[in-house]
């Protein structure tokens, strides 16, 4: 039984990938200031769970087989200088381990595509499983991290967070200019790696990813804006427009970096769109477990505040749910839980309620939608891993 369990872990498909990520993160962000250089790497020095990392590899596995677009060409230029000297971030000859004899593999392969000049996808569907993530795949998983720990160096100065991921947060340690610094210094560097990519569509597809990401924490911010009468009830809207937020600021960068991998792999259109559908339902069950979580675990566990929603008056899944049994939490909502004992008494009537539970069931449906879009992705070992992960999200407890 341990051996299977052991089989199946999805880590065990790309964990050796995964293991480059922090080291060649560090290398992406070398700079000529020794502050920023410690300031930006900040956050990659806890061990961050590399969810979405994990599934840009995954899913790079899960489309390397199957059929294939015509005509595209993309070229990586994967060994070009200017003045960051971005050949440090390729693994060494000095750092090969056995998984990179397939890496280095591959990468011929794309040299020798482009030396013809054809700048064609360098593998056919018969390509053997060893050669299936490709560098750009890898540089890919690196921006999608980039970006993702850029918004939290920002969302930790506007939520006046007091810790993440078990560490002291990035504007309590180093000051708000600081961590505001260092996300944008992330974001440019991202911004340079993915031009490198050298394929205008996926530049294009991530590009967006910003764009909503700062729709949906606007979205998240005007809603507690909004001046109307109490509801008695949250209405259809209010859900819909939570959902909408939630797609915007957790499942897009999952959805299109997933999108993108499965392009970088010049996959079909039908098997690009399974895998954005599969990165949305994940992404949006994601952050309904994040909703949900904070009202049921400790800060301690989550290595992150708890209970930190309501404080910033924000109305989640678990409180709309609750809304719907218990209307008298409608003023509260409308009024931000900013009147003295509003965090308390919400606390107590989402507890009371079946908030928590509807959530969970809500999440899960989100994440059978991911497992169902998958269904049209050939067979393999990196398919099940991708439903296996799906799956963990809803028992995540952090
Ligand atoms: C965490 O949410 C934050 C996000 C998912 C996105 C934050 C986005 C911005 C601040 C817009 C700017 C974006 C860029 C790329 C510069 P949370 O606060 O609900 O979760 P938490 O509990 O982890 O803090
Ligand atoms: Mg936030
Ligand atoms: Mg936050």
């Amino acid at each position: 039984a341990e051996q299977s369990k052991k089989l199946m872990d999805p880590k065990d498909l790309v964990g050796s990938e995964l293991s480059f990520i922090t080291d060649n993160l560090a290398r992406l962000l070398e700079s000529g200031h020794p502050m920023l250089n410690t300031v930006s790497r900040y956050y990659f020095s806890a061990s961050g769970k590399h969810i979405r990392p994990l599934l840009v590899m995954l899913v790079a596995q899960a489309t390397s087989i199957g059929s294939k677009r015509q005509g595209r060409s993309s070229i990586l230029v994967d060994n070009e200088f200017d003045h960051i000297d971005y050949s440090l971030i390729d693994r060494s000859a000095s750092q090969t381990i056995q998984s990179d004899q397939e890496s280095q593999a591959s990468n011929r392969l794309i040299q020798d595509a482009t030396r013809d000049g054809h700048g064609g996808r360098p593998y056919s569907p018969h390509v053997t499983a060893g050669l299936t993530i490709l560098p750009t795949h890898r540089r890919l998983a690196e921006i999608t991290e980039m970006i993702h720990t850029s918004s939290l160096l920002h969302d930790d100065v506007i939520d006046h967070a007091e810790t993440r991921r078990g560490l002291p947060a990035i504007q309590k340690k180093f000051g708000n200019k600081m961590a505001i610094f260092a996300g944008d210094f992330l974001l440019a560097r991202a911004s340079m790696a993915l031009a490198r990519l050298r394929d205008p569509e996926v530049t294009e597809i991530m590009a967006s990813v910003l764009c909503d990401l700062v729709d949906g924490e606007f979205k998240q911010l005007k809603n507690l804006e909004v001046e109307d009468a109490p509801m008695s009830q949250p209405d259809e809207p209010a859900f819909a427009y939570y959902l909408e937020k939630t797609y915007l600021k957790t499942g897009s960068l999952i959805a299109k970096s997933l999108r993108s991998s499965a392009i970088l792999s010049n996959s079909t259109d039908d098997i690009v769109e399974a895998t954005y559908i599969y990165g949305r339902n994940l992404g949006i069950a994601f952050q309904l477990i994040d909703d949900l979580l904070d009202f049921t675990v400790s800060a301690a566990e989550l290595g992150k505040p708890a209970g930190a929603d309501l404080e910033l008056g924000l109305a989640t899944a678990p409180v709309l749910y609750a809304w719907q049994e218990f209307p008298e939490l409608g003023p509260l909502v409308a009024r931000k839980f900013s009147v003295d004992g509003d965090v308390a008494k919400a606390w107590e009537l989402v507890h009371r309620s079946e908030g928590v539970e509807r959530t969970r069931v809500l999440a899960r449906q989100y994440m059978e939608r991911a497992a169902e879009a998958l269904r049209i992705l050939p067979p393999s070992s990196a398919r099940d891993a991708l439903e296996r992960v799906a799956m963990s999200v809803l028992t995540r407890t952090k």
